[in-house]
């Protein structure tokens, strides 16, 4: 078995905040991120698929295709984006935590993988965390 990384990145703004909470509440358990005029983050987003190489090319999978079917089913409609009001997938009653977009990236591409399986994701908000997730 061979495990295959894709990186893209792409920026985003979010809010996390819990309406039914006290202002001094949000701040202490979302900090910076409760900022009431949002913020971005430049994510960087690692799509891990595993299996067996082909026997002629020597490839589990062409990084390209993986390249464009991330950016077609994931970037295309978080990049850019207010992640709390423009994405339909989202629903207004979850917030965009880090957490919550590594199971929501999961689903949008765990039957896109045109050869070997969907094995992780890995989406990092800064350069000092990350969050994975490997379907379970
Ligand atoms: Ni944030």
């Amino acid at each position: 078995m061979v495990y295959v990384t894709r990186i893209e990145k792409f920026n985003a703004a979010h809010k996390l905040w819990v309406k039914d909470w006290s202002e001094e509440k949000n701040w202490e358990i979302f900090g910076k991120c409760a900022n009431p005029n949002w913020h971005g983050h430049n994510y960087t987003l690692y799509v891990t698929v595993k299996g067996k190489p082909d026997p002629v090319t020597g490839f589990l999978l062409d990084a390209r295709v993986l390249s464009k079917i991330i950016n077609e089913e994931v970037l295309e409609h978080l990049d850019h984006k207010n992640l709390n009001l423009d994405v339909p997938f989202i629903p207004p009653t979850m917030l965009p935590s880090t957490e919550n977009l590594v199971m929501i990236i999961w689903d949008l591409l765990k039957d896109k993988i045109p050869s070997g399986q969907l094995h992780a994701i890995k989406l990092y908000e800064t350069d000092k965390i990350y969050v994975e997730y490997f379907g379970e």
